[in-house]
């Protein structure tokens, strides 16, 4: 997408999913969410939404996907209203058309970088001036990988995934096969439930020892080059306890691990998707080409993409 020059009353905001080059499970916190340590990746897999200022005051939803809601239960709307009520101003309306590609319930943050790009679009619709930071702090109220996915790039993340700390290099040129099972979507609350049951014997219960944690991530190098050299393999925590539940992340796994050239394979987020990391954007796409039919015998969808270092992108047009 090009530089931002839309009309007034017309934008197009393309929004990145995510992988997650670690994830890491502390403990459990006073509100009941888990306290996590994160590195989160944007890669070019994205969804794409339109918006339109209305007259009316009115915010509405179309999408291309009938596998989701357009109501007031889809993140869309929550960020759109949210926002709205931030400014306190009621009146401003929208009509947005959501073109979606990110497979749901995959662990890609489809959602969260939906309700992402509608407030930084919005923002800039309704003239609104809020900082990125602003937006970010917002957001947290209604998800917790939302602040990642307004900025995006690669990111540490701690805390629910809302207290972020930039990488301090931008440069990405990792490409990545990623792999999801159609027939199956992980519902992440259930999946931090099923890890609590499992492991929540051993959680870390005081501040300080969750802060050792987090300096052993920020003094580990997230370069791409340390990624392929130094790294057995990628920590997922959750991939301990989704594993056993869904056949289709071992087959997945299984299927990537055994691709030529690939060198660290993990399961994203809460899955069911994984992915494998390959030196460039080149070769993921020489592999999936070649296995095409690998992919397809096994009932996988494949995609090959490169990294973005950024999140939320602003044109006017669709891609
Ligand atoms: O914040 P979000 O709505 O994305 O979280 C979905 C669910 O995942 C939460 O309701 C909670 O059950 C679980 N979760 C958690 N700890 C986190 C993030 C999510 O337990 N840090």
């Amino acid at each position: 997408m090009f530089p931002l020059k839309v009309n007034d009353d017309f934008l197009v905001a393309e929004a990145n999913a995510k992988i997650n080059l670690h994830l890491e499970v502390l403990g459990i916190r006073a509100d009941g969410y888990h306290e996590l340590a994160m590195v989160m990746q944007s890669i070019n897999l994205s969804d794409q939404l339109k918006m339109m200022k209305s007259e009316h005051n009115n915010i509405t939803l179309k999408s291309n996907s009938s596998e989701i809601s357009v109501g007031d239960d889809n993140l869309i709307i929550k960020a759109a209203k949210l926002l709205r009520n931030k400014v306190g101003n009621t009146q401003l309306g929208v009509d947005i058309e959501l073109k979606k590609n990110i497979p749901i319930g995959a662990g890609l943050a489809g959602g969260s970088t939906d309700a992402a790009a509608t407030l930084v679009g919005l923002n800039k619709l309704w003239k609104l001036n809020l900082e990125n930071e602003e937006l970010e702090k917002l957001s947290e109220e209604i998800g917790s990988d939302i602040p990642f996915c307004i900025s995006g790039g690669r990111q540490i993340c701690f805390g629910r995934g809302e207290i972020l700390e930039k990488i301090k290099f931008d440069k990405f040129d990792l490409g990545l096969i990623l792999v999801k099972d159609p027939s199956i979507q992980v519902s992440t609350p259930v999946a931090y439930k099923k890890y609590k049951e499992q492991f929540g014997h051993n959680y870390l219960e005081d501040d300080k020892d969750f802060e050792i944690k987090r300096n052993i991530l920020r003094s580990n190098n997230w370069s791409d080059k340390s990624l392929l050299d130094n790294r057995k393999e990628i920590q997922n925590d959750l991939q301990k306890t989704v594993c056993p539940m869904a056949p289709e992340v071992k087959k997945s796994l299984k299927i990537l691990s055994g691709l030529p050239g690939s060198n660290l394979v993990s399961m994203s987020g809460s899955g069911p998707s994984c992915f494998a990391l390959f030196k460039n954007y080149n070769d993921a796409k020489k592999v999936l080409k070649q296995h095409v039919n690998d992919f397809e015998r096994a009932g996988l969808s494949a995609w090959a993409c490169s990294m973005k270092s950024n999140g939320v992108q602003l044109g006017n047009e669709f891609t």
